[in-house]
């Protein structure tokens, strides 16, 4: 079949990779001053606006929405039309899909500030923005099927498989957790109360985490990578197996979030279960991505962006082991609360997330601008400031999280708490905040450094010509 390669929207593509990186440093910026914070108090300014409060959520939506959402999409408008060899269905819908997507993020960004929350976990925003959300999304839901509805090659690869999963699922998911009465323009009451409310709020915060951090990163996973290490994906039956386990397995384990709650325990040891087999099709997942760079192993001393994939699919491998060993009964019981958590999330988040972002980014910006990279110096750069920045985020917050989780459950021998105050936890944990605020600071000055190096990049003079970029 002959190539369709000029018709293919790469203008939508540029746009989503830019907001990716802007919203990236914004997002992690935000990061560093609610990490600065917990170090250093005074921070906090002493204004509604900028406290923690009210920071964190900013934080936490502008990295998963904004940078997380926006990267995601660029790597579904890129491969999906590769994958159909079709342009997208509709262009409108594209620009629809990019422009509601960045309104809804400024308005999370006005909102949040202001003290405007629902106050659900990842579900902060108000229920205007919520059904602001629905409609963009579902836009992009009509774009996607329309693509695939249209399509010139009859076999579905099981990237599409992936991404699939995540458009029916955040519909989902988007919806019921998002069912409110409006009561004025900002304020509304959930349909769901008690710990029925807890249960769905934790079914979408898991499957969030599931069906946004992590399915369509696989599908990224499995495009990319072996377009970048020039080698076909170790297995492909392996692949199928993996998605086809992981969202059967993942819709069941939000409840390993409610342990020891007002829960009926049959339905929290449901999601303990299901949290520990997990580990299989995560790490079958994982195998697949790492045993597909056979025989390319030499190129990993160069090739930056196969450095961030393999440091991305080795965290990916840490944070699915981490998770179910979290999720068995006593062990939640030492890292529920604590840091342990929060180490946690960053290892799936800077670590997995992130660096197959940046892989990814490093791959598609030569070829969606035709410009060679301005250097790959910085790139290499980057990978180690981002590598080093994650070891001490992660560490740090191990180290927080087990002594915070010991220090509460230690007892004298008269049965009496040996540290009553709380604030003896806090004052030990300190200095562990401080090298996690070096971590982000490392993190993010990486981030940055990519920003630069791209825009040099596009703008530079030189040009690629399409044989050429294969080895860029
Ligand atoms: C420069 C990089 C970053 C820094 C310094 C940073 C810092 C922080 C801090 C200080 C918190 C609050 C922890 C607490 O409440 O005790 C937090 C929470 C969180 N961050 Fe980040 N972060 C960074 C990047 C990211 C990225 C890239 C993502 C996702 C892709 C992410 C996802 C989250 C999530 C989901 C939470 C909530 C965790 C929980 O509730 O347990 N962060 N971050
Ligand atoms: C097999 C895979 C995984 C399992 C079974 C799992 C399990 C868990 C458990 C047990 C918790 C702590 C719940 C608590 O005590 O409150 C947790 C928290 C969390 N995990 Fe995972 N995890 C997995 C993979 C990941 C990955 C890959 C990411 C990120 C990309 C991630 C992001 C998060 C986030 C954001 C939270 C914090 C939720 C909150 O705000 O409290 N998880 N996970």
């Amino acid at each position: 079949m002959s190539s369709h390669r000029t018709d293919y929207d790469d203008a939508i593509v540029r746009k989503f990779i830019s907001a990716t990186v802007l919203w990236g440093a914004v997002g992690m910026l935000v990061g560093a001053i609610i990490a600065l914070q917990l170090a250093y108090w005074p921070a906090n300014l002493g204004l509604p606006w900028t406290t923690f409060g009210r920071l964190r959520p900013l934080h936490t939506n502008a990295v998963i929405f904004a940078f997380a959402g926006n990267s995601v999409f660029a790597g579904i408008y890129w491969s999906m039309q590769r994958l159909c060899k079709v342009r997208m269905f509709n262009d409108s819908l594209s620009n629809f899909h990019f422009w509601g997507w960045q309104a809804i993020i400024v308005s999370a960004a006005v909102t949040l500030p202001l003290g405007l929350t629902q106050g659900k976990e990842y579900a902060e925003l108000i229920w205007p923005i919520d059904l602001a959300i629905a409609v963009v999304w579902v836009a992009f839901a009509v774009n996607f099927f329309g693509t695939i509805a249209v399509r010139r090659v009859e076999h579905l690869y099981v990237s599409l498989w992936f991404y699939m999963s995540m458009v029916i699922t955040i519909t989902m998911l988007h919806v019921v957790n998002s069912l409110a009465l409006p009561a004025t323009l900002t304020r509304s009451y959930p349909l769901f109360a008690g710990i029925t409310d807890a249960l769905v709020q934790w079914w979408y915060g898991h499957n969030a985490v599931g069906f946004l951090l992590t399915t369509p990163f696989l599908g990224l996973m499995y495009y990319f990578l072996p377009r970048a290490a020039d080698r076909p994906v170790y297995s492909y039956r392996l692949s199928i197996i993996h998605f086809w386990a992981l969202v059967f397995l993942y819709i069941w384990a939000g409840p390993h979030h409610l342990l020891y709650s007002a829960l009926p325990d049959w339905a929290q040891t449901l999601g303990m279960v299901f949290s520990v087999v997990l580990i299989a099709p995560s790490w079958g997942g994982m195998l697949n991505g790492l045993l597909t760079l056979r025989g390319a192993w030499d190129r990993l001393r160069t090739d930056p962006v196969l450095k961030f994939f393999v440091v991305g699919i080795t965290f990916y491998g840490m944070s699915t082991f981490e998770g179910p060993m979290m999720s068995i009964r006593a062990v939640n019981a030492l890292s529920h609360y604590t840091d342990w958590t929060v180490g946690h999330v960053h290892s799936g988040a800077l670590g997995w997330v992130g660096m197959v972002t940046f892989g990814m980014l490093y791959w598609m910006v030569p070829r969606a601008w035709n410009k060679p990279l301005h250097s790959q110096d910085w790139a290499t750069a980057h990978f180690w400031l981002a590598t080093i920045g994650i070891v001490l985020y992660v560490v740090a917050m191990w180290v927080a999280g087990v002594t915070q989780g010991l220090m509460w459950r230690s007892v004298t021998a008269d049965g009496l708490l040996e540290y009553p105050n709380f604030v003896d936890t806090v004052l030990r944990l300190m200095p562990l905040y401080w090298i996690r605020l070096l971590g982000g600071l490392c993190y993010l000055a990486g981030t940055l450094l990519m920003g630069v190096n791209f825009i040099k990049t596009a703008t530079g003079s030189a040009t690629t010509s399409s044989e050429g970029l294969a080895h860029v």
